[in-house]
């Protein structure tokens, strides 16, 4: 095969094989560390402390949240929470990749905790369920009473 032709299929075939991951769901391995994730877009607020945020590797801040525990603290702060935005700002986060980012956070911040295994994951869903069931119920209550002053006109 001549070398032009062979490169110009090299790089069709790569091609290829960067929508096919693009159309699929990643697999697992190919999720962004924790260490990454933190990097390109929680250190925007987490290492200056914007907003209150909890500062990276600042032990004071990070204590009461370590506390609460890596299922229910990951859960929340995925579905977001008073000025931290829903995963981050970042809607393409997948929950994993958030969840590790969480983890080390954490792990840099006087906590013991590591990348969610399975288990962890399960538990973090049934928190973060939980979270967007209470949401709901809030807002469905609003939307109640908005139709209720809607008809009496106040
Ligand atoms: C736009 C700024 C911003 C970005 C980006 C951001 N955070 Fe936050 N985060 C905050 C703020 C502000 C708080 C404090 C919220 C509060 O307690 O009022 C916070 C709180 C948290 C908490 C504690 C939640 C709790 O229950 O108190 C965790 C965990 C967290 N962030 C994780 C992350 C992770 C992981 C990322 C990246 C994927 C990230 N944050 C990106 C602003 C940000």
């Amino acid at each position: 095969m001549n070398t032009p032709l062979f490169a110009s299929l090299a790089i069709a075939l790569t091609g290829l094989l960067a929508q096919a991951a693009h159309a699929e769901p990643a697999p697992s391995a190919a999720l962004k560390s924790g260490k990454q994730v933190y990097n390109e877009t929680c250190f925007a607020c987490h290492d200056s402390g914007v907003a209150q945020a909890p500062r990276f590797r600042n032990k004071a801040d990070w204590a009461p949240l370590i506390e609460e525990g890596q299922g229910i603290l990951t859960a929340h702060a995925w579905v977001g929470v008073r000025a931290m935005p829903a995963k981050g700002g970042k809607p393409e986060l997948r929950l994993t990749e958030f969840a590790r980012a969480v983890a080390y956070m954490a792990s840099q911040s006087g906590g013991d905790w590591k990348d969610p295994d399975a288990r962890m994951m399960k538990k973090i869903r049934h928190e973060a369920e939980e979270r967007l069931e209470k949401s709901i119920k809030e807002m469905q209550a609003m939307k109640k009473e908005l139709h209720r002053l809607n008809e009496t006109d106040d």
